[in-house]
């Protein structure tokens, strides 16, 4: 007996161990956001509790979403720090701290309410939560967008934070995808017969 538990046991791991459909999940979503390979090479590390579902991944791209504006504003308040910053440059700077800072509340207040969402919200429960994480994901992205627009028109600091928020807004960009791909593939499932 003890000898058949563990044959299927191992049976199972093994299962478990080299089935690839979480990262075909994965895939097979990201083909539609705007950054496919950069969508699947942040959420491949998350594949285990994602599973399967539209609701997790949506809340795992938001995840990384966050992070990344996290270590962006991080990077903009170290620049704020540097001597040899022209005036407008300078405020410029300040201006992208507080931008990015709204950035962060909005990716945080979206992933605390994906997290209230449970299988059973539905109907105008669902509508109401998503809207207002669609709402804070695209603001998270406008924000982004924003940023770089206040430092004239080149210059080296203009540049760095330039690279720092496209990569920024990319992954934003994605989120707001899944959360779409989310909103909509619930529908489509409330509407089974
Ligand atoms: C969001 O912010 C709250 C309060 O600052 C914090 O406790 C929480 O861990 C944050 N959530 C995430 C996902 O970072």
């Amino acid at each position: 007996m003890k000898k058949i538990g563990f044959y299927l046991l191992v049976f199972v791991a093994t299962i478990r161990c080299t089935t690839t459909a979480p990262i075909d999940f994965i895939r097979a979503s990201c083909k539609t956001t705007l950054h496919p390979s950069l969508c699947v090479r942040c959420l491949s590390s998350y594949a285990g509790s994602i599973k399967g579902s539209d609701h997790h991944l949506a809340k795992a791209a938001v995840i990384v979403s966050l992070n990344e504006a996290k270590l962006a504003a991080a990077f903009v308040s170290k620049l704020a720090r540097l001597s040899g910053l022209k005036p407008r440059e300078y405020q410029a700077v300040k201006d992208c701290i507080s931008t990015m800072t709204n950035c962060v509340v909005s990716l945080n207040q979206s992933v605390q309410e994906l997290e209230r969402m449970g299988r059973r919200t539905a109907g105008q429960d669902f509508e109401w939560h998503m809207s207002n994480v669609e709402t804070w994901v695209s603001s998270a992205l406008t924000n982004q967008n924003i940023c770089s627009g206040g430092f004239g028109v080149d210059g080296h600091v203009k540049d760095v934070v330039t690279k720092r928020m496209v990569y920024a807004s990319q992954v934003t960009s994605n989120a707001l995808a899944l959360v779409n791909r989310f909103a909509v593939s619930h529908k489509k499932g409330s509407h089974k017969p």
